[in-house]
Formats: structure tokens, C-alpha cells, sequence
């Protein structure tokens, strides 16, 4: 058996969204986004650490809703301040795994409604493989590549991609070790895993996983909870 940690990245500041709280803070029908978010993971059977990655200033807000959350659980939730971008929180997580872990996933607080057996499909297939695991949807739009002045350059074949979610899952020596040796600022924790030339596959993803980054998310994400908390 192995054991697994989720680091949840919560440190972002949330400049699309417009609201005056950090993005991890903002409610959606009475509860935080971070809130929805920890709901989720504290419902999974395998998570043996919860690390939750929050902004330095809201650190004893952050620390209080997740142990509120976690109930008994709440022995294995850490609780760290992030930083100025989304790699260095993710190191900052990566920091205080506890010993016996060995599958780290690494989960973004803003994709609230990600569900359980996404979690589970990640674990399973990190447990399977050894490598990295994404979960990814297939793209809808026509996707255009530009030149530098802005003209269309060509359209790229959409069969060929994937718009990637988290929560990502890694063997845990191999992820730290791709992270001490991360050269430049990544978007996403895979291209700093394939950076190291260590293989990732994707894993269906789920509409519910998307991520709350705008105000027309956040009211997707209002109604959503209005239809049927999932
Ligand atoms: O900004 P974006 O929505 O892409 O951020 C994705 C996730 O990374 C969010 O959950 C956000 O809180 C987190 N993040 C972070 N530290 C940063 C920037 C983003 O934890 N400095």
C-alpha cells in the first residue's frame, strides 16, 4: 500500500476575479471556495495528509475552516503560507509532506467542485503506471496558433489536445525531484515533472473540475451549488 498527501494551492491572490478577499476566500452561497474545495478531499478515504497552501496573510483564517472541515482528520492537515506564484506554493506544500508519503497530489483550491472519483481515478492510475497523472478534457473550440503580430498562423489539430485540470498525482521522490531541478516558471505541475524527462498520461477529466477564475465562474459555480450540491 502507499500513502498519499493533497496539496491544496489556495495562495492565490485572484486579480481576474475582481473581489477585494484573496480568490480562496470568496463565498459561494455561504461557504469559501477553499471551503467547497476541502469538502471534497476530506471525503476521500485515501488522503492520509492534507496540506493546504494559503495566502501569508490569511494563514490563521485558512488554518481555522480547514480544521473545521476535517473534523478527525484533523492530526494530518498542514497548513503553510504560499508565495508569489504558483510553483513556489506548490514547493512550499512539497516542503512538509510527512514521511511515509509516497503518491503526492497537487490539486488547485479554484476547481471547487472537482469530484471524489477524480481524486480516486488519479490515485489509481499513479498506483498503476508510477509516472505522472492528469486528468484532461477534450478541447471544444477551433484553436488558432498566431504569429507575432497577431495574424493566424495556422489552425491546430484539437484531436491532438487536452485542457488540463488537477488534481495531478506523482510519485513522490520523483516530483521533488523534478522540482529541485525546475529550471524556469511552469503553468502546471506536469511540465515541471516532463521538464525532468519523466513521463505523464491524462486520465478523463470532469466539467465539474473547472476552474473558478472570472465572474461568469463564479456564477456558474453559483448555480451549480443552487441546482444540486454535487
Ligand atoms: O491563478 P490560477 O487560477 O491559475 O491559480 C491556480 C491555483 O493556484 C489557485 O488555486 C491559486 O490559489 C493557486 N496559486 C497559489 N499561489 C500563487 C498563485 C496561484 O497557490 N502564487
Amino acid at each position: 500500500g502507499s500513502t498519499v498527501a493533497i496539496i491544496v494551492v489556495a495562495a492565490g491572490s485572484g486579480t481576474r476575479l475582481g473581489e477585494p478577499e484573496p480568490k480562496a476566500l470568496v463565498s459561494i452561497g455561504g461557504q469559501t471556495i477553499l471551503e467547497h474545495a476541502l469538502t471534497r478531499v476530506f471525503s476521500l478515504a485515501d488522503a492520509a495528509q492534507v496540506i493546504v497552501v494559503a495566502p501569508a496573510a490569511r494563514l490563521d483564517d485558512a488554518r481555522a475552516l480547514a480544521l473545521r472541515i476535517a473534523g478527525a482528520a484533523a492530526d494530518h492537515v498542514t497548513v503553510v503560507a504560499g508565495g508569489d506564484t504558483r510553483q513556489q506554493s506548490v514547493e512550499a506544500g512539497l516542503a512538509v509532506l510527512e514521511p511515509t508519503v509516497d503518491v503526492v497530489l497537487v490539486h488547485d483550491s479554484a476547481r471547487s467542485f472537482t469530484p471524489a472519483s477524480q481524486f480516486e481515478a488519479v490515485i489509481s492510475a499513479v498506483r498503476s503506471t508510477g509516472g505522472g497523472i492528469i486528468p484532461g478534457l477534450a478541447v471544444a473550440d477551433t484553436i488558432k496558433q498566431l504569429d507575432w503580430t497577431g495574424a493566424v498562423e495556422r489552425t491546430v489539430d484539437r484531436s491532438q489536445l487536452v485542457a488540463v485540470q488537477t488534481p495531478q498525482g506523482f510519485p513522490r521522490a520523483a516530483l521533488i525531484d523534478a522540482y529541485a531541478r525546475a529550471a524556469e516558471d511552469y503553468t502546471d505541475d506536469a511540465a515541471v515533472f516532463a521538464a525532468a524527462g519523466l513521463p505523464v498520461t491524462v486520465v478523463d477529466g470532469d466539467p465539474l473540475a473547472f476552474k473558478i477564475t472570472t465572474q461568469w465562474d463564479l456564477r456558474r459555480a453559483e448555480s451549480i451549488l443552487g441546482e444540486a450540491a454535487p
